[in-house]
C-alpha cells in the first residue's frame, strides 16, 4: 500500500457520503453554492443584482458565517446546472411550517420573533413570508408599502376603525396632517407577544401609559376603572364618539353609576346632569383628581 493510497481512499469515501448527503438532508454543508450567488448569476441576474442592497448579503457579518443563497432556497448545485425547477426550494412555495423554520434559523434568537411559536399569526397559519418579501420587499422587507397597509388587508374591521372620527394617527404616512405617526406595531409585535391580542406589554394600561404617561401617575383620588383597564371606555383604534370612547357620555357613564346622591342613573336626556357634555360638565376630572377636594373628580 502506497503512502498515499489512504487519503486516497479517505477522498473517495469523502466523495460518496458527499453525494449521498446532496440527496439527502445534509446536502446544505456540501452542495454549497458561493455566498455572492456567483453561481445563480447567469441565469437570475436581476435577483442577484437585487440582492446585494439586502442585508440578507450581509449576514455573515451578523455572525452567519458562509450565509448565502442557499440558507432560504436550500442546496442549489444541481439546479445551478440543470435549471431543474423541481432541484431548488422556494419559501413562498413549501408548507407553511417548514417555511417559517427556515427563517427561525437565524430569527429566533432576537426579542422581536422569540413568541412566534404558538402566536396567533403561527396558529392561523401565516408563513413569515405572508408578510415578508424578501426580493424587492419594501421597509422591513415588508411585502406592501406600507405597515398599516399590509394589516388592514386582512383586517377590515381595524380598517374601518382608523377612518372613523376620533383614531389613533395610523393612517397612511404620506399625509400632511401627521397622520402615519403611529403604526400597528406601535402597540402590537405581530411576531407574537407576552401580553393578550399580541400587545407588547404586560398590560394593555402599561402600553397606554408608554405615551400617555399622565394617565399613571399615582392620584389622591382615583376613578378605579381607569387603573383596570382603559379598554372599559376607550377603543384602540379609533370610534365615531370623541375621545375614542366606547359610548357616548352620559349612557357611558350610567353603564356603572345607576344610582347617585342625584340620581345619575336613568337620567332623562334633558336632565340638568346629563345634558350637553352631561356628566363632564361637573366632573371633569373622569382619570381622577389630584386635586384635595377632588373627591368627586370635579376638579
Ligand atoms: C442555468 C440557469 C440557472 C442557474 C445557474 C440558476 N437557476 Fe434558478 N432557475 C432557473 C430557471 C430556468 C428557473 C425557472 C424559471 C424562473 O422562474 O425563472 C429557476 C427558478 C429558480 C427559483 C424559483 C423556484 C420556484 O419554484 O419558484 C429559485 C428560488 C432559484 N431558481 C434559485 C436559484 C439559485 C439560488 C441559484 C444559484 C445557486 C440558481 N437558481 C441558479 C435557472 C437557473
Ligand atoms: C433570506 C432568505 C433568502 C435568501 C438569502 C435568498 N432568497 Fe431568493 N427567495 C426568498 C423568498 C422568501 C422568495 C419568495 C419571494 C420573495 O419573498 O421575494 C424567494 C424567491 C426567489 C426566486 C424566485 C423569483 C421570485 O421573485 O419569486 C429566485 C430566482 C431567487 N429567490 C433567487 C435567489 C438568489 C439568486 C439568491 C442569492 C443571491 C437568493 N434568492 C437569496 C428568500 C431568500
Ligand atoms: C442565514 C441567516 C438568516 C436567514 C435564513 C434569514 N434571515 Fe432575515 N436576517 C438575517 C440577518 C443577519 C438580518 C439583519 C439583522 C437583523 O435585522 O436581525 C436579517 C434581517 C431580516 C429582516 C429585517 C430587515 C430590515 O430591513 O430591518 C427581516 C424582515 C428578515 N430578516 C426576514 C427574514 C425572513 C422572512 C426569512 C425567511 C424567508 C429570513 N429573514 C431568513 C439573517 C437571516
Ligand atoms: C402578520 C405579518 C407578519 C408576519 C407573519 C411576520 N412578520 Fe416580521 N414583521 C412584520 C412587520 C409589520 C414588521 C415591522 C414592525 C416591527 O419591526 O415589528 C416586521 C419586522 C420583522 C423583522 C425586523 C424587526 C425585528 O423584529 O427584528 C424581522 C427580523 C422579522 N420581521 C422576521 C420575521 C420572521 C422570521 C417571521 C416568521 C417567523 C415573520 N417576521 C413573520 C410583519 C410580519
Ligand atoms: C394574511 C392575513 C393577515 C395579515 C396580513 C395580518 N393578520 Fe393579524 N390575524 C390574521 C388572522 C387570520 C387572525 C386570527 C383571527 C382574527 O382575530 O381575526 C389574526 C389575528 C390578529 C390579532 C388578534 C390577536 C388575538 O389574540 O386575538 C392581532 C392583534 C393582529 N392579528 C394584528 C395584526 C397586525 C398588526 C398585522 C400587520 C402587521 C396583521 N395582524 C396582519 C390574519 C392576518
Ligand atoms: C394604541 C395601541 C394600538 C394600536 C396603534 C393598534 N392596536 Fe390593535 N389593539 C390594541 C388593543 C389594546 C387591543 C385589544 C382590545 C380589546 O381586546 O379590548 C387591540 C386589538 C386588536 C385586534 C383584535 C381585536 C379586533 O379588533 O379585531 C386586531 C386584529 C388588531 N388590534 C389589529 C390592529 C391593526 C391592524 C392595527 C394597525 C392598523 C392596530 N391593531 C393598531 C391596541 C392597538
Ligand atoms: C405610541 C404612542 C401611543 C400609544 C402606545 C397610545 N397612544 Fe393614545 N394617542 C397617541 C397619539 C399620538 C394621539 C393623538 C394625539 C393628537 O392627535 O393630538 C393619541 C390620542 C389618544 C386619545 C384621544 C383621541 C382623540 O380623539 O382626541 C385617546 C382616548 C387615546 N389616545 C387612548 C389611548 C389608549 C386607551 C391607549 C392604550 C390602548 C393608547 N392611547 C396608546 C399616542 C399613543
Ligand atoms: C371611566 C371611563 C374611562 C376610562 C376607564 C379611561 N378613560 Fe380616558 N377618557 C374618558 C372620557 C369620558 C374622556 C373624554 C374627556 C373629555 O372629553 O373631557 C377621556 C379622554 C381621554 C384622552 C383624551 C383627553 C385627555 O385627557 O388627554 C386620553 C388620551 C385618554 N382618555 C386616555 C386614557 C387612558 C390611557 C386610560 C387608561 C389608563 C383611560 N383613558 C381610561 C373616560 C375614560
Ligand atoms: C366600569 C364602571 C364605571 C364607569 C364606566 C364609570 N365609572 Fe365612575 N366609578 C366607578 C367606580 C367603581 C367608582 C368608585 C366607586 C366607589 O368607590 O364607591 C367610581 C367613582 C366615580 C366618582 C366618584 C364618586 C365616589 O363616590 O367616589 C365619580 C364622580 C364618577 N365615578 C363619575 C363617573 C363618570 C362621570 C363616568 C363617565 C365618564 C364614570 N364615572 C364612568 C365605576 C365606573
Ligand atoms: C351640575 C353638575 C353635575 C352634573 C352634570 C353631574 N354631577 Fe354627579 N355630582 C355632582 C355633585 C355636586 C356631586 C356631589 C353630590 C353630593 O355630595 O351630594 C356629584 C356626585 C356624583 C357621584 C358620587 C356621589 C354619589 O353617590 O352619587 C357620582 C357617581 C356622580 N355624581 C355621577 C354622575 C354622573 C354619572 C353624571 C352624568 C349622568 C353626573 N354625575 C352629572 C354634580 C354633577
Amino acid at each position: 500500500m502506497s503512502k498515499r493510497s489512504v487519503p486516497k481512499k479517505l477522498f473517495l469515501l469523502g466523495a460518496i457520503v458527499g453525494c449521498l448527503f446532496s440527496f439527502g438532508a445534509f446536502a446544505f454543508a456540501v452542495d454549497s453554492a458561493p455566498a455572492g450567488g456567483e453561481l445563480c448569476k447567469e441565469c437570475h441576474a436581476a435577483e442577484v443584482q437585487e440582492f446585494s442592497s439586502n442585508v440578507h448579503s450581509k449576514a455573515g457579518a451578523y455572525g452567519f458565517a458562509g450565509a448565502s443563497c442557499e440558507s432560504c432556497h436550500g442546496a442549489s448545485a444541481s439546479h445551478a446546472s440543470t435549471g431543474d425547477i423541481a432541484a431548488i426550494s422556494n419559501p413562498a412555495k413549501i408548507d407553511v411550517e417548514a417555511a417559517s423554520a427556515g427563517c427561525l434559523n437565524c430569527h429566533s434568537k432576537g426579542k422581536g420573533q422569540m413568541f412566534w411559536h404558538g402566536s396567533i399569526h403561527e396558529s392561523q397559519k401565516l408563513a413569515c413570508v405572508a408578510c415578508h418579501k424578501i426580493h424587492g420587499g419594501n421597509d422591513k422587507l415588508l411585502s406592501k408599502k406600507t405597515e398599516t397597509e399590509l394589516c388592514i388587508t386582512c383586517h377590515l374591521d381595524v380598517r374601518a376603525d382608523m377612518f372613523k372620527r376620533s383614531k389613533h394617527p395610523m393612517r397612511d404616512a404620506s399625509t400632511p396632517s401627521g397622520e402615519g405617526k403611529m403604526t400597528c406595531s406601535s402597540c402590537h409585535n405581530v411576531h407574537g407577544a407576552k401580553g393578550e391580542k399580541l400587545i407588547d406589554a404586560k398590560s394593555f394600561n402599561d402600553k397606554c401609559y408608554e405615551c400617555h404617561q399622565e394617565k399613571k401617575a399615582p392620584l389622591l383620588w382615583e376613578h378605579s376603572p381607569v387603573k383596570e383597564d382603559c379598554m372599559t371606555c376607550h377603543t384602540p383604534h379609533g370610534s365615531s364618539n370623541d375621545k375614542m370612547l366606547v359610548t357616548k357620555v352620559p349612557r357611558l357613564c350610567q353603564q356603572c353609576h345607576m344610582q347617585g346622591r342625584h340620581q345619575s342613573g336613568a337620567l332623562g336626556m334633558n336632565s340638568t346632569y346629563a345634558i350637553n357634555r352631561g356628566c363632564l360638565n361637573c366632573h371633569s376630572q373622569v382619570h381622577g383628581s389630584n386635586n384635595p377636594s377632588g373627591a368627586i373628580l370635579q376638579r
